[in-house]
């Protein structure tokens, strides 16, 4: 398998529009080359979960091209609406490729626990689980079944700020990691969070701006706000 740093995700003019509407996409292009944690912002129905999906393969472009060597998974809102099973280790089964052998299940498994800070749960009950925990989770799901392109669809907008600092630790962790770092999008309402990114770009009237610092677009939003 190639290694996980040479992926890449390319937009090129691509365009979207669901059924009798306009461009939600319009003609967008960019491109993440190297791991990290990439965050966009912009607001309510402006096309992110849209531009999501058609990263995923769910949709497909009106025009343009999606060029993606890496493999996406999705991780969304509500964690509740994403785990299905009674534990941490049977929710974690349901990812595992078949071809992995039966003698190196259990190896993946705990790995993965460990890699988002839940060592210590394999048996736990899922409901037993807070929320930031319940997203670690799902992390641990997409890593079993061998995804490295995170899309997390506001995923600490039903949390604390304990769990959301949870989570976001987590992210950083994988898509900086000096060992096989993966890539992530992560789409947010909650500004602060632009600081722990790679890069930042805002989706807005059907288009996507150049990626910036997150510190840049942080300050952008918030003078756009003051006027
Ligand atoms: N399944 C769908 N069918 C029809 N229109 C949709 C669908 N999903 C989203 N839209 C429309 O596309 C636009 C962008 O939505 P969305 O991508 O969900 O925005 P965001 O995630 O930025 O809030 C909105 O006008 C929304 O109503
Ligand atoms: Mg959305």
């Amino acid at each position: 398998m190639e290694p996980t740093g040479s992926g890449y995700l390319e937009f090129d003019q691509v365009s979207f529009s669901w059924p009798n509407g306009v461009n939600v996409i319009d003609q967008f292009s960019f491109s993440i080359k190297k791991p990290g944690l990439w965050m966009l912002v912009g607001e309510n129905g402006s096309g992110k979960s849209t531009l999501f999906r058609l990263i995923n393969g769910v949709i497909r472009p009106k025009s343009g091209k999606i060029l993606c060597s890496l493999r996406p998974s999705m991780v969304y809102q509500n964690p509740d609406h994403q785990l299905l099973m009674p534990t941490c280790k049977s929710e974690l089964m349901l990812s595992v490729p078949k071809s992995i052998p039966n003698n190196q299940l259990f190896n993946l498994i705990q790995s993965a626990l460990e890699k988002v800070d839940l060592g210590a749960m394999l048996d736990r009950p899922i409901h037993t689980l807070s929320g930031g925990q319940k997203q670690r989770l799902a992390l641990a799901g997409a890593i079993v079944s061998n995804s490295n392109l995170l899309l997390l669809d506001e995923p600490t907008a039903l949390l604390d700020p304990q769990s959301q600092n949870s989570v976001l630790k987590v992210v950083k962790k994988l898509t900086s990691s000096s060992n096989d770092p993966i890539t992530a999008i992560w789409i947010t309402h909650r500004l602060e969070e632009l600081y722990f990114c790679d890069g930042a770009a805002i989706v807005k009237n059907g288009a996507i701006t150049k990626w910036n610092s997150g510190a840049k677009v942080f300050q952008e939003l918030k003078s756009l706000a003051l006027r």
